[in-house]
């Protein structure tokens, strides 16, 4: 598929009607990895469990080839694990998982409009709702006005906010969220870290969130996993208790943000260095 979104029922154990508050809407229990067989196995995940509630915003850091992109391929259900089991609950029998990347993906020959349409075509959405949709997302994310323009007459961090439109388009139960805005120079990046986030915190999606930027780690997320090096491990969970909705500016001079993130850092650099 030439796009970086996806949409996913094939989980085996989707459970349905689960009741709210859905603690456990998606779970992993005892999950490994590995790419390869027999000599040429590579264990890429090691015996990894945790639950993610409805809503929740979960980030995942760690160092460089550690296995962030394959945890997030698992719970697209891209990748089986080699051991344990990865649950998805959701009170609908198909359980919509949506991936956004670094790389934009937008199709060059598509109007911004006609590009944040493309996931509602392809599920069949009736011309009339979808146009409204597509407008409306572009409006969330300060594109009014840009709806006929095409990529090549968008900048970076615009052709990122009609991905993310186009991402929110599919109405996701899950976000899968690898290193999104990590391509962005730093100012461009603030402003759609504040947009996102403004937009996540009405929302409440449930977010899976892959970054090496650790302040953008804490500023967005609930609970951030601070992943080992290969075959990674959780070493460490992370619970920024900053108030919503958040004042990303405001953050730097916050003493528990700060005081997490110097936590986040000495525990990356120890694990680096594995
Ligand atoms: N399709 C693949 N086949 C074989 N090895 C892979 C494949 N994809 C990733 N790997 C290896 O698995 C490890 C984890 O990769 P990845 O999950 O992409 O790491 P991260 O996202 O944390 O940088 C790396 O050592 C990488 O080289
Ligand atoms: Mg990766």
């Amino acid at each position: 598929m030439p796009l970086q979104e996806v949409s996913s029922d094939a989980h085996a154990d989707v459970a349905a009607d689960a009741s709210p508050p859905e603690p456990d809407f998606v779970s992993f229990d005892g999950v490994s990895f590995g790419y390869g067989d027999g000599d040429a196995f590579l264990p890429v995940v090691d015996d990894v469990s945790f639950t993610a509630s409805r809503g929740s915003f979960t980030a995942f850091v760690g160092p460089s080839g550690c296995g962030k992109t394959t945890i997030l391929n698992i719970i697209a259900g891209l990748s089986r694990p080699t051991a344990g089991t990865v649950t998805l609950r959701s009170s609908s029998r198909k359980f919509r998982v949506a991936y956004m990347l670094a790389r934009d993906a937008l199709l060059p020959w598509r109007s911004a409009q006609k590009n944040v349409e493309l996931p509602m075509e392809l599920a069949g959405v009736a011309r009339a709702e979808r146009k409204a949709r597509a407008a409306r997302l572009l409006d969330q994310v300060g594109l009014a006005g840009f709806e006929k323009k095409r990529p090549v007459e968008l900048s970076h961090g615009m052709k990122q906010r009609v991905a993310l439109a186009r991402t929110l388009a599919q109405d996701p139960d899950v976000l899968l969220m690898d290193e999104p805005f990590s391509a962005l120079d730093a100012q461009t990046r603030t402003i759609v870290q504040r947009l996102f986030l403004e937009i996540w915190e009405r929302e409440r999606r449930t977010v899976f969130f892959v970054t090496h930027d650790l302040s953008e780690a804490l500023a967005l997320a609930d609970r951030v996993f601070v992943l080992s090096a290969r075959p990674t491990r959780i070493r460490k969970v992370v619970t920024p208790d900053l108030p919503r909705p958040r004042h990303i500016a405001a953050l730097r001079h916050d003493e528990t943000y700060n005081a997490l993130y110097d936590d986040l850092w000495s525990t990356l650099e120890t694990e680096a260095q594995q």
